[in-house]
This record gives structure tokens, C-alpha cells and sequence, in this order.
């Protein structure tokens, strides 16, 4: 599914010497290789500010809390996503409303979260925040426009969108995390830009809102030991700064592989008479789209296949890796039972949480595997 040490082995010189140098200095949380990482990221994606923390997870957290939700304000997201978009609203003190997303996409779908404002629940709504998934920006037009006609805050949950991007009504394309109010980024090992370990980071374009993430990642000080707020600790560490830099440099390059990847799939996938056009299979493969004037990260590469499960076993016994994002939505999780959701509340979204299938897509991954990928497929539908 992804082999990491493929990225690792040409630039191993130069991690050990970054961790080296971190070493030296002592530097071992935040310090001079997180503050340059920031200036780096933050200049790369033409966003005002970056703030570095702990994980994706303490970024939706910051993103949220330093944007001011909180108790008494609910948050509109998406039931087809990781755990943590959801449940950092919960932990930011605000009350998560769901809203399905759209099945050519599989992002939050704009008349689905119009329709919830319009409803009973709408008078309590502060911020919208939809998912790039899989590294596609959600329609920031709508959401742009939806926001400013009922002064909600965008909050971004950019995790697996580093290097995504979409053109608003002027034209400009605008990097995934400086569309919103305020972004999240993940830097888990397996995303686009990733870390050594655990990491994250917040984008803004607001001073006021730079200024309270720095102070909430350091349990609120601004002054060493004068607590202003009761924040927490999510500050990144040294190594991850250090590291992030490195591979800063290389991301564009990284980038531009996932999409000839992309392409190849495509191309592979037509040649073997398995793509189907339309919304959902029947008796062929959906293959993913790139949204038009838009630029998709490629994060995951996600099919939707008939009797998906089957599919999955007869690949993995013939040794090719796949994942489903997500077998069961957010709305369906035992943690989650108190927010009142039930089976079929979110019909696109079930629907695709038994359909999809993650293949393999990382930068270094050869035509002759994914050629591989496309026959163990083709044989299984044949
Ligand atoms: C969409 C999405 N949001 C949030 C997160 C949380 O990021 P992290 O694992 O760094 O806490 C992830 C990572 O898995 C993600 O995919």
C-alpha cells in the first residue's frame, strides 16, 4: 500500500544530518528548526501564518479553539472522514451537526449543509468545517458564499491535503489551508508531507487567530507562566521541525508524482475496458475525478467497486495492499452514540463506506506495479 522507505533511502544523509544538528543544539521543543519549518510551510502555501504542534488531531483542536467555537456554538461537518474531525469538536467544547456528503466527491456536500442551516438546529451554527478528502479541496465556492451570507467561521480540515488547491470565482488558485478562517494539517507518516512521528500544524491568515494557536499550544502562556487561558500542551518538537524542512523542499516534486500516478491509473484502468462512468458501480470500476479547475493532492487514489469486500480479499492474497477509508462512518461509531445518529441518516455516505477502495498511490511507486494492480483486478472481475 505504501513503502516509506523508498522516500527514505535518497534523502537519509540528509535526515541524519537535520536530526544531528537538532542534537547539537538541543533545541528539542519548538526552537529554531520548528520556527524556520513554519516560515518555510507558511511561505510555500502563501498563507500569513503556521503554527506547529503536536498531531492533526491538537491542529483541528487549535484551528477550532483559537478561531473561538466553543461551548453553546455547534460546528457543521462531514460523517465521512477520520474520527478526529469530528471529535475535536467535541473537545473544543462545541456540538458537532452532520450533514451527507456528495457521492462524486466524497466530500461535505454544500446543499446538505444549506439545508441544515435553513433547519431547527441552523440558529446555533458558528463554523462550517469540511474535509479536503483524500486530498481534494470540498467545494470552497459554496462554502465560501454560504459562510459569508451567515457569518460562520471555514475551518479547514486539510490532514490529507497538503499541496491541494482550488480557484475561487476571481480565478486565483488558493492552496488547500489558506482557504478558511484557519486550516489543519496532518504530518502523520503516511501523508503527504510527513513527519518522523506525530505532528500538525495550523494556517491562518488572521493575526489574532495566529497569535491565540501559539498561545493555546503552550497551555495558554504568553508570558512564560502567566497562564491567559487554559490551553494545552501541543507544541512540535525539534526532530519533526527538522525533518519537515527536508522534506519541504522535496514536496512539489512528490507531488507532481502522485499525479502522473493518478494519470497512469486512469490510463491503465480504460485500457482494461474496467472504468464505469457514473455515479456508483454496477458492473465496473468508478474511478476518482479531479474536481474541474481544481488541483487534487492525490493523497489516496479510492475507487468504488462492486462486492468491494471480495475484491479486497482476492487482492490481498496476491499480495497488493488496499485500505478502506472509512469502513464505518463517523455517524455510526459506539463513541459517538450520544449525538443521536442512526442507520441511514447519511445515505451517500454509507453507501460509500461499503463501495470504496483505497489502492496503492505513494510518489515512488513503479508503472509495472500498478500495472500489477489493474490485472489482479481485471481477473477478479472477469
Ligand atoms: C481527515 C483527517 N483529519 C484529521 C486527521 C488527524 O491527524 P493526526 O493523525 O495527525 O492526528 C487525519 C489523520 O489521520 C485525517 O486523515
Amino acid at each position: 500500500m505504501l513503502d516509506l522507505k523508498r522516500q527514505y533511502r535518497p534523502l537519509h544523509k540528509e535526515l541524519l544530518e537535520a536530526v544531528s544538528h537538532v542534537l547539537e543544539t538541543q533545541q528539542f521543543i519548538l526552537g529554531d528548526e520548528v520556527s524556520a519549518f513554519e516560515q518555510a510551510a507558511a511561505a510555500q502555501l502563501r498563507v500569513a501564518h503556521a503554527v506547529g504542534c503536536s498531531s492533526g488531531t491538537d491542529a483541528l483542536w487549535l484551528a477550532l479553539a483559537s478561531s473561538g467555537i466553543g461551548p453553546g456554538q455547534t460546528v457543521v461537518t462531514t460523517p465521512f472522514s477520520f474520527f478526529s474531525s469530528t471529535s475535536s469538536i467535541l473537545r473544543a467544547g462545541a456540538r458537532p451537526l452532520l450533514a451527507d456528503i456528495d457521492p462524486s466527491t466524497f466530500n461535505l456536500n454544500p446543499p446538505a449543509v444549506e439545508a441544515l442551516l435553513n433547519g431547527p438546529q441552523g440558529a446555533s451554527v458558528r463554523a462550517i468545517l469540511p474535509v479536503h478528502l483524500f486530498g481534494q479541496c470540498a467545494d470552497w465556492t459554496s462554502f465560501a458564499r454560504l459562510a459569508k451570507e451567515r457569518g460562520l467561521k471555514l475551518i479547514e480540515d486539510a490532514a490529507q491535503a497538503w499541496g491541494a488547491q482550488w480557484t475561487n470565482p476571481d480565478g486565483q488558485a488558493v492552496r488547500a489551508g489558506a482557504l478558511g478562517d484557519a486550516a489543519a494539517f496532518s504530518f502523520y507518516p503516511t501523508k503527504n508531507l510527513s513527519a518522523a512521528g506525530d505532528a500538525g500544524m495550523v494556517t491562518t491568515n488572521s493575526d489574532e487567530i495566529a497569535e491565540r494557536a501559539r498561545m493555546l499550544r503552550q497551555h495558554g502562556m504568553r508570558r512564560r507562566y502567566h497562564h491567559d487561558e487554559i490551553g494545552w500542551n501541543t507544541r512540535m518538537d525539534g526532530f519533526q521541525g527538522a525533518i519537515l524542512q527536508v522534506k519541504l523542499k522535496y514536496i512539489d516534486g512528490w507531488l507532481q508524482l502522485r499525479r502522473t500516478v493518478a494519470k497512469r491509473y486512469h490510463a491503465l484502468f480504460h485500457a482494461a475496458g474496467l472504468a464505469e462512468s457514473g455515479l456508483y458501480p454496477s458492473h465496473g470500476i468508478v474511478l476518482p475525478h479531479e474536481v474541474t479547475g481544481s488541483r487534487h493532492a492525490w493523497h489516496q487514489y479510492v475507487i468504488r467497486a462492486p462486492r468491494r469486500d471480495a475484491l479486497r480479499d482476492f487482492l490481498t492474497a496476491r499480495g497488493i495492499g488496499t485500505a478502506i477509508y472509512y469502513p464505518i462512518p463517523i455517524h455510526l461509531q459506539d463513541a459517538l452514540q450520544g449525538l443521536g445518529y442512526k442507520p441511514g441518516d447519511f445515505p451517500e455516505t454509507e453507501r460509500a463506506a461499503h463501495e470504496v477502495l483505497a489502492l496503492p498511490i505513494f510518489p515512488e511507486l513503479r508503472e509495472d506495479e500498478q500495472q500489477t494492480v489493474v490485472a489482479a483486478i481485471a481477473e477478479f472481475m472477469s
